[in-house]
């Protein structure tokens, strides 16, 4: 497996706040893509909702359709969910439809042109169908004004627009460790500064998607996080931590480097995510009509086939290969730009299968999500 692109002029996302993101985006090549079947399951879980969404989102007379999904990656999921959309939407009208797939600029849209547009067809099989992509953050208006009728967004907004903090000294992950696990610290103040910028980043996201939408038009949100119950950091995140920290005792990566990264990434609560739809402290209340709103557990696909076969160097290898992912871009700007940087990355994650198969039991893996449905008002 390769690394992902990197910005031509080099530079880290985090150290460029204009670029409104905190990574240069997911493993590409197909990576993300084979190795995302859990979100998928998250995805699957809001179909219905999106199905009402389609149902009964208002059609214009004439013009185009355009449906467009935020922090799309190589698009297996992005294309799945669409298609489900598509299949509500079309036989209401007979106007042509345009998706677009957005990410950052660094995403591998190579691989997503490809799964749009696979033995050079639309992938959505009607010839009414037209696909393209928009690089740029979610966090900015990428679309003209009221210029999209169906706007969707899944296990993506909680990579936060930037860095809040510096640091982060005790732990790899905002929301810190997991209550059984407790292996390392953050500090109130610190889950404070996050849990606020995970909220302005919400509205900002729903500013911006507003000018997008026309009026009446229906905005999916849904993303991974947190119930009073367990929390989508836990097990993974205490993995990770723990790996890296092997590097740090070694001596191979720097205290100094330990405490200044962090996955830039936020869980939230389903309260969390509604606020500043209807809070009046946020500039995005009152933009939108709150249709429902709720939090859920899906099924984790190699949690349950360990279960069934305890297979554990299959289950090792899945559950690394899940979290490396969304985490090894961050994880390798976090390190010094030395010759063998890439070698590191991939001894921090072949010692995180290591650590996992001697103490499974220690990192518990669960995947929890909220969502809202909201109509545009206006
Ligand atoms: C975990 S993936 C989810 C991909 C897909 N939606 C799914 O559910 O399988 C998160 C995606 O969000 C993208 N992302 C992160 N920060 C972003 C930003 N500021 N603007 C747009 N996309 C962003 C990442 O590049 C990545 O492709």
């Amino acid at each position: 497996m390769t690394s992902d692109p990197q910005r031509p002029d080099g530079k880290s996302p985090d150290l460029d706040p204009d670029s409104h993101a905190t990574t240069t985006g997911m493993t590409g090549h197909g990576f993300y893509d084979a190795n995302s079947q859990t979100q998928w399951n998250a995805i699957s879980a809001v179909l219905p909702t999106l199905d009402i969404a389609a149902a009964t989102l208002p059609l214009p007379a004439d013009g185009v359709i355009t449906l467009a999904d935020y922090g799309c990656s190589e698009g297996r999921n992005s294309v799945t969910a669409m298609a489900q959309a598509l299949k509500t939407l079309l036989p209401r009208t007979s106007l042509p439809v345009q998706t677009v797939h957005s990410d950052i600029p660094t995403n591998d849209f190579s691989t997503l042109f490809l799964n749009l547009r696979p033995n050079a067809k639309s992938v959505f099989g009607s010839d009414r169908v037209f696909s393209s992509a928009v690089g740029g953050s979610m966090y900015d208006q990428l679309r003209p004004d009221e210029s999209v009728h169906l706007a969707m967004t899944f296990n993506a907004i909680a990579f936060l627009s930037k860095r809040p903090l510096k640091s982060l000294p005790g732990y790899i992950f905002p929301n810190g460790p997991s209550a059984a696990r407790n292996n390392g610290y953050v500090a109130e103040a610190d889950k404070e500064a996050f849990a606020d910028q995970a909220k302005r980043d919400l509205e900002t996201f729903l500013k911006v998607r507003a000018r997008e939408l026309v009026p009446g038009g229906k905005l999916l949100v849904q993303v991974f996080g947190a119930t009073d119950d367990a929390r989508t950091c836990d097990g993974i995140y205490d993995l990770l931590n723990d790996a890296v920290l092997a590097f740090v005792e070694s001596g191979e990566i720097s205290r100094e480097t330990y405490e200044r990264y962090y996955q830039p990434v936020y869980m939230r609560r389903l309260k969390e995510l509604t606020e500043p739809v209807s809070d009046d402290r946020f500039g995005s209340a009152g933009l939108f009509d709150l249709e429902e709103s709720r939090d859920y557990e899906v099924a984790v696909p190699f949690v349950e086939q360990y279960q069934k076969d305890g297979d554990l160097e299959r289950y090792a290898r899945d559950y690394v290969n899940f979290f490396r992912a969304f985490t090894e871009a961050v994880l390798r700007n976090a390190l010094p730009e030395t010759p063998d940087r890439q070698t590191l990355v991939e001894r921090v994650y072949a010692h995180s299968q290591e650590i996992l198969k001697t103490n499974p039991d220690l990192y518990p893996f669960r995947y929890l999500a909220v969502e809202m449905l909201l109509t545009r008002k206006g």
